[in-house]
């Protein structure tokens, strides 16, 4: 049971709540829902179950996993691409971190209340397409992360995150039931949850899958990793369902609170990826007209929980780098995490940029920063969930997943499950992971 908290923790994160509900107005509303979905119990799932199967069975993390089961070539390379991915993420999630704290300075100085829907909207402009307000709080939050990680502490916030998790929990349970109650709100409601199949297009597919794998932390080794300490006792199907669900639910909640707000505001669903931070601060700022004292509370805990949730995200994706310097380069953990530190942070400062003075740099009608998160989720994570669905499916011997998925034949995983979750595995999940990651480059 512990570890699906831990990797519900990992789980959830900014993906939920700044990725999920921008990406979802960008690409089809309601129907982007639907095929998330799909996307989540089809083909994530399978690949979630097939990461734990490997973690666990190798007993290893992420870079050695595969190649402890299967000599070759072939294996290492898919283990050292493990290591690069989250460091290619860290470099752009470290700017939304960076977006966070500025957002909870901002409440904690009460910059929210009584504005009107596009003065929250300018607030948000004005900092975003700045050069050195988001540069300085990028660096701020990642040499926060990157101390952490330095001094070995990082069980600290992971435990502190266990308290903020339920308390985002609440907020946005909260936040859903009072931005219902904004004029105009109902249409968010209707956007979300009744299906517009005339929305529907390539792009949904490709955005809802690169979501999918992004939510979950797949496609880069981070469950891979949780597996390896997952007990033998326990049931893998059960594990990985439940992770999934708990992943969803947050991520859809976050949509019932943010798209009211957004219809209320007149703002547009597909604003990309300020779209929370103009929404909430909305929701934020109308509270206040009623109590300043507790849009203030919730404004800061929201931020707060916000900002842990990205923390121990960002500390996962980084550890991920820093331990392979440890153990593979013997280098000491402070120089290998401050080393990162240098490496994802100037990275990210060309992210930061390109909202402000590099907006005009693009390529296919992507900025800097689109084209390195399109790039990771649509591009990176599939290319090694793939991989894993393959390994599982094809390269390790059937006996031995079914008894790691079964453990031995004991667990309610037998039977009809296991052939289920196998053919998955093994033909649903490759065959829907290519296709969607050719119909990338097609559209
Ligand atoms: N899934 C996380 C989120 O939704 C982000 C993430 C991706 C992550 N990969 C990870 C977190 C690895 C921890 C470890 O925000």
């Amino acid at each position: 049971m512990a570890v699906i908290f831990a990797m519900a923790g990992s789980a959830i994160g900014l993906g939920n709540i700044w990725r999920f509900p921008y990406i979802l107005g960008e690409h089809g509303g309601s129907a982007f829902l639907i095929v998330y979905i799909a996307a989540t119990l089809l083909l994530s799932l399978p690949v979630f179950v097939a990461e734990v199967t490997i973690g666990r069975r190798s007993r290893r993390s992420a870079y050695g996993a595969m190649a402890a089961l299967e000599s070759g070539r072939r294996w290492k390379i898919a283990g050292a691409l493990s290591v690069f991915i989250p460091l290619f993420i860290l470099c752009y999630y470290s700017v939304i971190g960076g977006w966070s704290l500025d957002f909870l300075f901002k409440s904690v100085t009460n910059q929210f209340i009584r504005q009107t829907s596009e003065e929250v909207t300018g607030l948000f402009g004005s900092f975003i397409t700045s050069t050195w307000e988001p540069i300085i709080m990028h660096l701020a939050f990642l040499a926060i992360c990157t101390a952490i990680i330095a001094k070995g502490v990082k069980s600290g916030i992971e435990k502190f995150s266990k308290y903020t998790i339920p308390v985002l929990f609440v907020l946005i349970v909260v936040m859903i039931v009072y931005s219902a109650t904004l004029p105009g709100s109902m249409d968010g409601f209707r956007y979300l949850l009744d299906p517009d199949f005339s929305q529907l297009d390539a792009k949904t597919f490709v955005y809802a899958l690169g979501q999918s794998f992004y939510s979950m932390s797949l496609g880069m080794g981070a469950i891979v990793t949780y597996g390896s300490y997952v007990k033998k006792k326990e049931n893998i199907v059960a594990t990985s369902v439940g992770t999934a669900i708990s992943d969803m639910l947050f991520a859809i909640l976050a949509g019932m609170a943010i798209m009211p707000a957004v219809f209320a505001a007149g703002m547009e669903p597909g604003a990309g990826p300020g779209l929370v931070f103009c929404s909430v601060p909305y929701i934020f700022s109308t509270m206040g007209a009623i109590s300043p004292i507790l849009s203030s509370l919730v404004a800061v805990l929201f931020f707060v929980a916000i900002l842990a949730a990205a923390a121990t995200s960002c500390i996962s994706l980084q550890e991920v780098g820093v331990s392979y310097f440890v153990e593979h380069r013997g280098m000491t953990r402070k120089k290998a995490a401050w080393l990162l530190f240098a490496i994802c942070g100037s990275l990210g400062v060309v992210c930061s940029l390109s909202f402000g003075p590099l907006s005009g740099v693009t390529l296919v009608g992507k900025n800097i920063f689109d084209l390195f998160d399109w790039f990771a989720s649509n591009v990176l994570l599939l290319t090694l969930g793939f991989i894993v669905a393959v390994f599982v499916g094809f390269v390790m011997k059937k006996e031995d997943v079914k008894d790691e998925i079964t453990n031995g034949g004991t667990n309610r995983a037998t039977g009809w499950i296991f052939e289920v979750v196998y053919f998955l595995i093994k033909w649903v999940a490759p065959i829907g992971i290519l296709g969607i990651f050719v119909t990338n480059f097609l559209i």
